[in-house]
């Protein structure tokens, strides 16, 4: 150990830097695979090309459009409920389209005005199969899925891939990149702690999104900050494996 606190690549003896150099070769390609997949994943969801934040609060928050039974009220079934009923089942389904909520205010009002078409076993859903059975609360309820994003047990069991990994990966990363020389020191440990925070606070991000769907820029931001970091410290440590040259009054006060 010099006296400057660290043993730098360039005292280490070959087999280790053969070790930190295959160990960065293979978690860069690892990386870029994830970059790939990430973009496989959520890429174009709004429509356009590149991963955005909209695409971002698409996949966690969801579109929050309209369902089924709320665009059709408001298109082609709108000549068949006065408007004030029409607002009573689409507050339903924005209320949460609960059971109990449905036998209550909906049920009356779709006897009313929808079942002589949509009801089990009418003369028009014979004629047609494709006209949407009304009938229970069931049936009416495959006409309200809202998209509301990834549900919260896929994101939890990811959520705790993502922190064991990413832990495992930064602090492999974090370790080799210790024995390159960054000055000042306050920046060499800033690239160390990034990572480690942006994966946090990403992780949390995801959550929040869905309650608030801005926050799709921070899981935005915390991405492009791990990127960053990331990239730092495989070059920096690549390149101070390998063609770097100590200054000589480091040389000189190592060993
Ligand atoms: C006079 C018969 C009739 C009545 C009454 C009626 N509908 Fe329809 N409904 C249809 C027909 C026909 C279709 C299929 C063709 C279409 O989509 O225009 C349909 C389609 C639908 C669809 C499916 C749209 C889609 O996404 O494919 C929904 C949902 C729906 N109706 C809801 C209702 C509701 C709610 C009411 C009561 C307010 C109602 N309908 C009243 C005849 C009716």
């Amino acid at each position: 150990m010099g006296t400057s606190g660290f043993d730098h690549f360039q005292r280490q003896p070959t087999g280790c830097r053969a070790l930190y150099t295959m160990t960065l070769l293979i978690l860069g390609t690892g990386y870029l695979f994830a970059i790939i997949q990430t973009f496989h994943v959520h890429a174009g969801r709004d429509g356009k090309p590149g991963l955005s934040q909209t695409d971002i609060q698409l996949a966690y928050s969801g579109s929050q459009a309209d369902t089924r039974l709320e665009t059709a009220l408001k298109g082609p079934m709108s000549g068949m409920i006065k408007s004030e009923d029409a607002a009573v089942i689409s507050g339903w389904v924005r209320s949460g389209a609960e059971m109990k909520a449905y036998q209550e205010n909906v049920l009356p009002l779709m006897q009313a005005h929808c079942l002589s078409c949509h009801g089990g076993d009418t003369e028009m859903r014979k004629a047609n199969p494709h006209i949407p059975n009304l009938d229970s609360y069931e049936n009416v309820m495959k006409m309200v899925k809202l998209d509301t994003g990834q549900d919260v047990y896929t994101m939890v069991r990811v959520s705790h891939i993502h922190l064991f990994g990413m832990t495992f990966i930064f602090f492999i990363m974090g370790t080799i990149f210790l024995h390159a020389q960054v000055k000042p020191k306050w920046l060499k440990c800033l690239i160390i702690i990034t990572p480690f925070i942006a994966i946090f606070v990403d992780i949390m991000s995801w959550y929040l999104t869905k309650l608030y769907q801005p926050f799709s820029w921070v899981v935005y931001s915390s991405g492009v900050f791990m990127t960053a970091a990331f990239t730092i410290q495989w070059f920096t440590s690549i390149y101070q494996l390998w063609f770097y040259r100590l200054p000589e009054e480091m040389a000189d006060s190592g060993t």
